[in-house]
């Protein structure tokens, strides 16, 4: 995407991407965009599907104590979310750079960063062949992921993390919807949630041990776990079927500040990570590169360093907020494994109030689908 954003501002870039194309087009990640996602790539020329592919949800369902609580984003806050999977924004801005003939070098290795307080920093890399390449730049984005070899080149910043003790069980089953909207559950028996994909294939997770193997898990023990943590007095039923996926996935908090160091700018998960609740990952990924496109335009085209000066102060205050949202989503919806009834309670406490309270549930409606003026 920052790479785009350059290429329209007449600004040169290279991106080196350590996986292949095939790779990074069939692992699922997350599904949900905000509102300023989806006109990112709508209106500054990437050949998206999104309009066309793309799922609008104009609400949620919060499901606890067996009950649904919908929340409706649009009569809440005037804003809706738009389903359309992270692996299909992939194929989409890669065949928009293809198109534009932009330089995109996939199965590319980052091995060093050098010179970041100069103004000529440069990396070594290593192409899909295993030859070694140097490069020079004038500036060196590092989003290389929540593993980040750039973040690991600086020493001395401020790195702040905090791990859970659960994560999620994700799967794609072929299945009908269960239900029109997303459902977010917090049950006696842990968190779960049911997304989608398409009208045949569908998305879900459940809460379970970072430990977790997925060779233990049958298809009949996934779909009763899913089922006994949506179960509820109005006899909702899950829509099975045929599993296509099983993958359990981590989770953390992590923000580094500041996410500037000399030359090298971080942006997305190398610079700062959530959990999945609340889907904000790929959304702030995505505001990073729209703030640094413009920054960095402003740099080389007008000669104004001050936009990338203030990049990382302006990214950070988008960043804790999505953090706080995605700590306190988790923190209400699901079930510590050491976890004594008034935690429990007091959980399903912080839900009544939020849903029975308009200030809260407009509250949850504007951090789920972004803050546009962040
Ligand atoms: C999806 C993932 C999330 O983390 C979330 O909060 C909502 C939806 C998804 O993959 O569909």
């Amino acid at each position: 995407m920052l790479s785009h954003l350059l290429a329209r501002a007449g600004v040169e870039s290279i991106v080196l991407e350590a996986r292949t194309h095939e790779e990074i087009r069939t692992t699922h990640r997350a599904g949900i965009l905000e509102d300023q996602a989806v006109r990112l790539l709508t209106e500054t020329g990437v050949d998206s599907r999104v309009r066309s592919l793309g799922d609008e949800h104009t609400g949620i369902d919060l499901r606890f104590a067996g009950e649904s609580h919908p929340l409706d984003f649009h009569e809440l806050v005037g804003a809706t979310v738009t389903l359309y999977p992270q692996n299909e924004v992939f194929v989409d801005l890669a065949a928009t750079r293809a198109r534009d003939g932009g330089d995109v070098r996939f199965g590319w290795t980052v091995t060093a960063l050098a010179d970041l307080e100069t103004e000529r920093p440069r990396l070594t890399c290593t192409d899909a062949e295993g030859v070694e390449h140097e490069i020079v730049a004038d500036v060196i984005v590092g989003a290389d992921g929540s593993r980040s070899l750039c973040r690991r080149a600086v020493d001395g910043a401020q790195d702040y993390r905090t791990s859970y003790p659960f994560a999620w069980f994700g799967i794609l089953a072929e299945a009908e919807k269960s239900a029109a909207e997303l459902i977010y559950t917090n049950s006696p028996h842990g968190f779960a949630l049911i997304s989608q994909r398409s009208e045949t294939v569908q998305r879900m997770y459940f809460q379970c041990d970072p430990e977790e193997d997925v060779a233990d898990w049958s298809e009949d023990r996934i779909w009763s776990e899913l089922q006994r943590r949506v179960a509820g007095a109005d006899g909702f039923e899950l829509a099975t079927g045929p599993i296509l996926e099983k993958t359990v996935l981590p989770f953390r908090s992590f923000v580094r500040e500041p996410l500037r160091h000399g030359r090298l700018l971080l942006a997305g998960d190398a610079g700062h990570t959530v959990p999945p609740t609340g889907a904000k990952g790929l959304n702030l990924a995505l505001a990073d590169v729209a703030l640094l496109g413009e920054a960095l335009a402003a740099w080389y085209v007008d000669g104004d360093v001050r936009p990338v000066d203030a990049y990382s102060d302006k990214a950070l205050r988008r960043i804790w907020r999505a953090q706080h949202f995605s700590s306190w989503m988790t923190a209400m919806l699901h079930t510590p494994p050491d976890a004594d009834p008034f935690s429990i309670r007091r959980a399903l406490g912080e839900l009544e109030t939020l849903t029975s309270s308009p200030g809260g549930m407009q509250h949850l409606a504007e951090c789920y689908t972004g803050w546009p003026n962040t």
